[in-house]
């Protein structure tokens, strides 16, 4: 098929990339033209494991183009997907649909073909579909749109297997639009969801709500074990076992954070409220993940005994999760800004991903995690990426001020790091 892809970042690069892979011609179009010119030249813009190797195959291959703005070539294709950003609106915290309205519009303009099936990726409010669907008749009467949901499930840093091999596709839309959606993915072998569009939207704010409510029962537990001695790891390990609640999500931490669940799961409730529907289940999900940093901030300061004004503290990880280089969210920039607001002097290590634009000049960027604990009274591990795990801790140790880490991913053994000599606290275990 002939797929015109609105929106190039981590959702709609991916997709234009493994779609192309699939066999498909694809065009992918942003506003930013340089992030264009960086596709056009084979470069990619973001840290997504194995997502550069592809997008190098599939331009030299012929399937894969990449263009800024949206144009009247939108005629040659068979279905334009929207993968736009839907940042959370300050207001009421329901996603903002302007960037979606305007392609919208840009689309409704420059076709001119008889029919277009458009498909929304992007993760909007329950009934955003009917909407695009009537701003496309709006501008544009000639053309029969035929609108569908197909919501996007990959997760960051494991993004093209997840889009090659995911658990399932959901389909929302009329006959053509499932039908085109069913063409778009026959040779991805899974369950399909075929529903109305309304469903289907509401299907990817539930799963993030799900899983982000697993996250924060697991630290509001986390606590409960914490003051009263039993370990978090063992109690979700017996719990994960019962095959009705299952392993997944059910680590505890610094809390959740990303460009998905902070937004989507204030989405929900904004759509919750708009609906005078108020179950605190909702909100204390948000609650739960917010007083979490809270709850780590206490340990440090407890590490760092009386004040933290002119403490060296290193950090290991700023991204939101490991494998990727998306900072939106991170738990390490609260973290941050706390440790800055008390006066301490940051020091932070991450393989790929910086907050040089959230904190320019302010806090100390080192190339590498020993760099980072050189003089520092406090390390506070925030990404569990996987060097960090097979750190030489004889070397941290000897390198630190004062052998101190706060572990805010429960990344090592307690009794272990009692005999290796560090002051360790981390989250929900004795
Ligand atoms: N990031 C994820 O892991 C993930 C997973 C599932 C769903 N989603 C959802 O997918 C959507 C996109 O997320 P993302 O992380 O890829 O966002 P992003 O910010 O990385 O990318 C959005 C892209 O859209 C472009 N854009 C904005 N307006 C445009 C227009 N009018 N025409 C062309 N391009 C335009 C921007 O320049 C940007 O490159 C969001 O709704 C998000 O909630 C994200």
């Amino acid at each position: 098929m002939k797929v015109y892809i609105v929106g190039t970042g981590y959702v709609g690069l991916v997709t234009a990339v493994c779609l192309a892979d699939l066999g498909h011609l694809v065009c992918g179009v942003d506003i930013d033209p340089e992030k264009i010119e960086t596709l056009q030249n084979g470069g990619c813009p973001i840290y997504e494991p194995g997502l550069t190797e592809l997008l190098k195959k599939n331009l030299e291959e012929g399937r894969l183009s990449f263009k800024v703005d949206i144009g009247s070539e939108i005629n040659e294709y068979d279905v334009a997907m929207i993968a736009v950003g839907t940042p959370e609106r300050e207001r009421d915290g329901r996603a903002d649909l302007f960037y979606v309205a305007q392609t919208a519009k840009q689309i409704a303009l420059h076709t001119t073909k008889n029919m277009l099936v458009v498909i929304g990726k992007s993760t909007v409010p329950i009934g955003t579909a009917q909407q695009i669907s009537e701003s496309l008749v709006s501008h544009n009467s000639v053309t029969s749109f035929h609108v569908g949901s197909n919501p996007e499930t990959l997760r960051e840093g494991n993004a093209v297997a997840d889009f090659m091999q995911p658990d399932r596709i959901i389909m929302g839309g009329d006959i053509i639009a499932t039908g085109c959606l069913r063409q778009l993915y026959e040779k991805i072998e899974c369950p399909k969801v075929v529903t109305d569009t309304c469903s289907a939207e509401m299907i990817k704010l539930t799963a993030n709500f799900m899983l982000a409510q697993r996250i924060s029962s697991a630290n509001a537990l986390a606590q409960i074990c914490e003051a009263s001695g039993a370990n978090i790891e063992n109690v979700m390990q017996g719990v994960g076992l019962d095959k009705r609640i299952g392993p997944y999500f059910l680590q505890s931490g610094v809390g959740y954070g990303g460009s998905c669940f902070p937004k989507d799961t204030k989405n929900l409730i904004a759509i919750a409220k708009h609906h005078r529907i108020d179950h605190a289940i909702f909100q204390t999900v948000v609650d739960v993940n917010e007083s979490q940093i809270c709850y780590f901030m206490r340990k440090v300061e407890e590490m760092a005994i009386m004040t933290l004004k002119k403490r060296v503290i290193a950090i290991w990880g700023v991204a939101f999760k490991p494998e990727t280089d998306d900072v939106r969210e991170a738990p390490s920039i609260k973290i941050i800004k706390e440790l800055l607001e008390d006066g301490a002097i940051v020091r932070v290590f991450d393989p790929v991903a910086n907050v040089r634009r959230e904190f320019s000049g302010k806090i100390t960027h080192c190339d590498d995690m020993y760099e980072a604990v050189h003089g520092a009274e406090i390390l506070l591990i925030v990404t569990e990426w996987e060097c960090f795990k097979s750190a030489d801790l004889k070397k941290v140790k000897s390198l630190m001020e004062t052998p101190k880490i706060v572990d805010g991913r429960n990344i090592f053994n307690p009794s272990e790091m009692k005999q290796l000599g560090f002051k360790y606290s981390s989250i929900g275990r004795p």
